[in-house]
């Protein structure tokens, strides 16, 4: 049985490039979209037409109730992650004096949280 890679932000640019190359070594390949993401469904559509099978899932990366509630939908719907990206981010590139606190709190809560 296939095992199952889980990208998170797979849909970006990294991202896809990561769930193409894990698609290629037999992995089942699931990625995430942040909930508020209207392309989702398309991104889903071109690349399944290229055969890949993907599946993806709205989760909010920065938030711990929207990760616990996606990875029990993927357990139930795909099987236990066995692998997992962690490739969501966002950046706010600026020098350090320019950055506020929310820029700097929305950086680290997405990438790290
Ligand atoms: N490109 C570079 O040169 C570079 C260099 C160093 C590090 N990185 C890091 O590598 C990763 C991928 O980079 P990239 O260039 O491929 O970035 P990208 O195209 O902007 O993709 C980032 C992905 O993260 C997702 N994401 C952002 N915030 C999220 C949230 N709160 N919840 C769920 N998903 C969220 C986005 O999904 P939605 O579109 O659905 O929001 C998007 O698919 C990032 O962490 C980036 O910081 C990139």
């Amino acid at each position: 049985m296939s095992r199952v890679a889980l990208v998170t932000g797979g849909m970006g640019g990294l991202g896809e490039a990561v769930c193409i190359k894990l698609a290629a070594l037999g992995y089942k390949v699931v990625t995430t979209h942040s909930p508020g993401n209207t392309k989702a469904a398309d991104w889903l559509q071109s690349m399944n037409n290229m055969g890949y099978g993907f599946k993806g899932y709205p989760c909010d990366v920065s938030d711990f109730d929207s990760c616990k509630a996606c990875v029990e939908q993927v357990a139930k719907d795909v099987g236990p992650v066995d692998v997992l990206v962690n490739n969501a981010g966002i950046t706010r590139d600026m020098t350090f004096k320019k950055m506020t606190k929310a820029d700097w709190d929305a950086v680290i809560s997405t990438k790290l949280d």
